[in-house]
């Protein structure tokens, strides 16, 4: 791809997902009732959906030397560019393990790979320098913050969205700093609380003196977009089922980067963000029920 709209930083992951009747006790074992592999992470998510929608997309990503084939090919399939995804050699590829027992109480297992060190390795910036929008996600803020400085620049916009990271991977001057260098802030309701405490500000319109726009998920009751024009609220869109909530937030996000690819207003852009979310819940895995910008559109069309 010579020139992307979008260069999407964060993780590609492995996710396998397994049920037990009841966790066991240290040093025994316990049959696991029923296992799936998904392919994830938050950028391939992003990335694959929006090229999914026509957004010529770039993923910048670390992986290992077992990054399945399968998936590499679903994510060319959908046109994502693959160029700075980068194989780190003595590394496997970033993987989560999820089991759930009956009473649907969780334990995660998470392996970071190539992505827990990537601020030892060279920052990979050639997608992003020719991109017009670049968005970045999980990972190490050392490292993202470079990336920033480097591209602040050359592009348009700079989408800062360090998901549950920002919890526990990020600090309150690390968090300053890439607000600062960026142009939009995407957060949940949770992660929205976690930036005002970094940048001690009691709600999201005092955060807009650091970042000028600020787009917030809330769950089925939409999301919010803040600038200094005002607020701008969007509902959510009713889903045929919802079986899975993994990767609606993604989904949402790919949504919103292909209304901007296609010039529409930052209420058009959430809408098409609510549309997109209310495919991937329908099914489990966030790559499983991936539609097409038509879809979309048809489904967002009754509140354009
Ligand atoms: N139950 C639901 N019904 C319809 N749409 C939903 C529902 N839950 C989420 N969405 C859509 O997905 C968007 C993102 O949801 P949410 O705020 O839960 O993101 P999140 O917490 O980042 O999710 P995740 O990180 O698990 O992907 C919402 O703005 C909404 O449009
Ligand atoms: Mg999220």
């Amino acid at each position: 791809m010579s020139s992307p709209f979008l260069c999407v930083y964060g993780h590609t992951n492995l996710d396998h997902i397994m049920s037990l009747e009841e966790f066991p006790p240290k040093n025994t074992s316990v049959n696991i009732l029923e296992k799936r592999r998904y392919f994830g992470g938050t950028a391939a998510n992003v990335a694959t959906i929006a090229a999914s929608l026509g957004v010529p997309t770039a993923l910048a990503s670390f992986v290992g030397t077992d990054l399945p084939m399968e998936f590499k090919r679903l994510m060319e399939r959908s046109g994502v560019d693959l160029s700075d995804l980068k194989t780190v050699d003595g590394y496997e590829t970033p993987t989560v393990w999820i089991v759930s027992d009956s009473r649907h109480d969780q334990i995660a297992f998470v392996y970071q790979g190539p992505m827990g060190v990537m601020d030892r390795f060279e920052i990979v910036t050639d997608m992003a320098e020719k991109a017009d929008h670049v968005h970045i996600m999980t990972g190490r803020p050392d490292y993202y913050l470079k990336v920033m400085r480097k591209i602040k620049g050359t592009v348009k916009g700079i989408g800062f969205d360090p998901a549950q990271e920002i919890h526990h991977v990020w600090d309150a001057e690390r968090f300053r700093e890439a607000c600062s260098l960026s142009g939009y802030f995407f957060c949940n309701q949770s992660e929205l609380l976690t930036a005002q405490r970094y940048l001690g500000v009691a709600s999201p319109e005092e955060m807009l003196d650091v970042v000028p726009m600020i787009v917030n998920t809330i769950g089925s009751k939409g999301s919010v977009i803040y600038t200094k024009e005002g607020k701008v609220e969007i509902p959510a869109i009713g889903s045929k089922t919802i079986i899975d909530t993994t990767g609606c937030g993604d989904a949402y996000r790919a949504g919103f980067y292909a209304g901007l690819f296609r010039g529409l207003d930052l209420r058009e852009c959430g809408i098409m963000g609510s549309a997109a979310a209310s495919f991937v819940i329908e099914q489990r895995g966030s790559l499983t029920n991936v539609p097409n910008w038509d879809a979309v559109v048809e489904r967002a069309s009754p509140l354009l």
